[in-house]
Parts: C-alpha cells; structure tokens; sequence
C-alpha cells in the first residue's frame, strides 16, 4: 500500500495548514471563550472550497477526494474543533448525501449553494428522545397532493441556528420501521420551521447546536430526498462519510495537544533538566505519537474505501472510534505533561481537553461504534 499523497493532496493540506495557522488557531481562544459563531472563516472556508470538499466542480465544489477532505479537517480541527465541526457537518451530512442520493433539481439549485459556501446546511436526525435508537423517531411527515407537512423537533442540531438548509429525516409509514423513513431537504426559511437559543455545552463553544422545530413545515415533493422510505439509509450512509470526519476532528484535536506537550517539556525545566529527560515523560510522548499515527492510517484506510466506493461502514466506525477514545486518552496525558498550567484557561490544554470528549458521543457514540463493528464481524 502506497502512503504517499498526490500532489494534489499535498497542496489541500498545504493551504489548509496555512489558513488553519494564519486565520483560525488567533481566534480560537475567543470563539471559546465567548461562544462566538466563526462566520467570517466559514465563509473563508467557503471561498478555499473546504465546504463541499468532495462535490464535483459542476455543483459548486472542490472536486477533491475523500483523503484530501480528511487532511483539511485534520488541520482546520488542530486549530479549531468547533471550525472542525462546522466543517464536517456541512460536507459529510449535508453535501454528500445530497450529491448521492438528490435530484437535478437540488444539485443544481441547493447543492451549488452549500457546496460553495454560500448557504450553510444542517442534519436532523437525533430527537429528544432518540439518539442512539435513530430509527424509532417522533417527527412525522403527511402527504398532501404533491407537497408533504413536516411536524416534529430535532435536538443537538450542529450548526441548526445559523443554517440555510436541514437534512431531516421523518417518518412517512410507522409500520414500516426504519423502512418508513423518508429524508428531506427544508429551506430553514419555510414557515412553521423555527430554533431555539444555541445549546449550552463542555466544549465546542464556537459551533453553535440548537433544537429545532418543524410545525407543518409544507415542502414540495421535490424537496424529497432520496426514496420514499429509503430515508434511514440516506442517513446512515450520511453517517458513514460523518464518522470519518468526526475521526479526523478527533486526530487533529489530539494532534495540536501533543505537539504543544512535546514542546513544552523540552522548555520546561524539573529536577534540573528539561521534562524530555524524564523517562517517565518520554513514554508519554511516545505513546501519544503512536496512537495519533494508529488513528491517522485507520482514518486514511475508511477514505481509501470510500474513494473506491466499497462501503465502509465498518471501516469508519473502527477508525472514529479508535480516533476519538484516543483523542481523550492523548488530550488526558498532554495536560498531565503540562502539569497545572494544563489545567489553567491561560493556555489552550483544557480547551482540547474539554472538546475532544464529545467525538466520543455525537455521529454515533463508542458504544454505537461497537455495536456497528461486532455487528458486521458475526455476519462475516
Ligand atoms: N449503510 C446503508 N444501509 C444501512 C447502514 C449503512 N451504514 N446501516 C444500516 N443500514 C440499513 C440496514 O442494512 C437495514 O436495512 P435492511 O433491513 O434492508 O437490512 C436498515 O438500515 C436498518 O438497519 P439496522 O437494523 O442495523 O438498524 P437499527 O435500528 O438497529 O440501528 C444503528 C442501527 C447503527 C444503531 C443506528 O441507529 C445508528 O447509527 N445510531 C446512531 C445514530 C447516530 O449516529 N446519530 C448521530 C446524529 S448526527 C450528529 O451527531 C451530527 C452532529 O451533531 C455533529
């Protein structure tokens, strides 16, 4: 297996580095702080393509492939989780299904918009009474003539209060379990839809989620995305491409801790010589650097499958469950290199602390992941 990028890949990780260092990482403490919505570098983000990174050119995207997405989200999280999220949410759970399972009408006419940057989308799967169990929801849609009235709530909504687009997936035959799920595509702008205040939250300050609530939402069948019933599966094929950006979230997370941990303890002198003289603190460095490069390939072996177009369920579930229990793990050791200034809101430890923990529970907890993964290792 060759590990060596294309040019092209080394030139999106080239300029997602630069914007990550120059743009993003200054205004992280504050978007933190405050839990300041980043809409000046979404819109950057925008305009550098990273919003629809793998939507053809033809519908307002960057036409790059999925490893070429996951170095960007590696970068732009090592700066940011909450860019990072932002990003992810509006690639994996909104470009790419619409790509996949829309019709002309919304890949010329919403696509090109979300993909551009121009327009911003969310996803509604998770309710207040069903995460995990997605398939059991609440949110109904009824048919009328050739429109359809959508009536329910979602909660947890990435990027929900600033959305132009939601991605919402609705029961259109109960009886039918997951297999009566339908998936729309509702302007944010339709009346009876409406969001509550940003969701207070551990981490990810600058990502703003919300509740929102669907009270008639009256779309037209067009607005239908995918098959009549085929909705659950537009979401969790939605979900396989998520859980591989949600794992490069993780690695970038645990990424830019331990690169600040590796150079603190060559400054940071105790019992007479720099904290990297201690073996003790050397087995740390070397066991973050290990599980960060373990994340990495298994990340980079889900986008492989994904750019053949195999299915990667599995593979995205292994590589974001191993990549965020190991961004708590690396986040955890950092901060014990960094001692109390870890600790301390001075520097930037207990953010990375603090934001990789939920890559552990949304787009599928690990509990979920190990479901997922023993599950296709009995049918085997
Ligand atoms: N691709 C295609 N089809 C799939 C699929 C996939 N990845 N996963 C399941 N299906 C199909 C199955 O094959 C099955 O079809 P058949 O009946 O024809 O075989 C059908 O869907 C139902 O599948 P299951 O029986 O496996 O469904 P389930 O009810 O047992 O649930 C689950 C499976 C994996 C637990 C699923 O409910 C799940 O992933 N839950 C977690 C939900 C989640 O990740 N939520 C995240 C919300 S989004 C978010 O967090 C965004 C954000 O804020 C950043």
């Amino acid at each position: 297996m060759d590990f060596e990028l294309t040019e092209e890949q080394r030139l999106i990780q080239q300029t997602a580095k630069d914007f990550a260092e120059k743009q993003v990482a200054p205004a992280a403490r504050i978007h933190d702080r405050e839990g300041q919505w980043p809409g000046d570098l979404v819109a950057q983000m925008g305009a550098l393509g990273f919003m629809g990174m793998s939507i053809p050119e033809q519908w307002g995207g960057a036409g790059s492939d999925a490893l070429g997405y996951a170095l960007a989200m590696e970068e732009v999280s090592a700066a940011c989780a909450s860019v990072g999220v932002i990003m992810s949410v509006n690639n994996s759970l909104v470009c790419d299904p619409i790509h996949k399972f829309g019709n002309e009408f919304q890949r010329k006419e919403i696509l090109t918009q979300l993909a551009s940057g121009k327009a911003l989308g969310c996803f509604g799967l998770t309710e207040p009474s069903s995460g995990s169990d997605a398939s059991s929801m609440d949110t109904v849609a009824t048919q009328d003539g050739d429109h359809w009235n959508i009536t329910g709530s979602k909660n947890w909504i990435t990027n929900g209060p600033h959305a132009d687009f939601i991605v919402v997936m609705a029961v259109t035959d109960r009886s039918k379990g997951s297999k009566g799920v339908t998936t729309f595509l509702v302007p944010t702008g339709t009346p009876g839809f409406s969001c509550q205040e940003p969701d207070e939250k551990m981490g990810i300050h600058g990502a703003h989620s919300c509740t929102v609530f669907f009270e008639n939402c009256r779309v037209h069948d067009r607005y239908r995305l995918g098959d009549l019933g085929g909705g659950f599966r537009v979401a969790m094929t939605a979900l396989d491409g998520g859980r591989i950006g949600i794992g490069c979230q993780a690695l970038g997370i645990a990424r830019a801790a331990y690169e600040k941990a590796l150079a603190y303890s060559q400054e940071r002198k105790a019992f007479g010589v720099p904290l990297s003289q201690k073996q003790a603190i050397q087995f740390k460095l070397a066991d973050m650097a290990t599980e960060i490069e373990a994340a990495r390939l298994l990340l980079w072996q889900a986008c492989s499958m994904k750019n053949r177009g195999v299915r990667h369920t599995q593979e995205s579930a292994v590589a974001k469950l191993f990549a965020s229990e190991m961004a708590t793990r690396v986040t955890h050791q950092a901060m014990q290199v960094f001692g109390g200034y870890g600790y301390s809101k001075e520097y930037d430890m207990e953010r990375h602390y603090r934001d990789a923990r939920i890559t552990e529970i949304y787009e599928g907890t690990s509990e979920i992941m190990r479901i997922v993964i023993a599950k296709s290792e009995l049918a085997q």
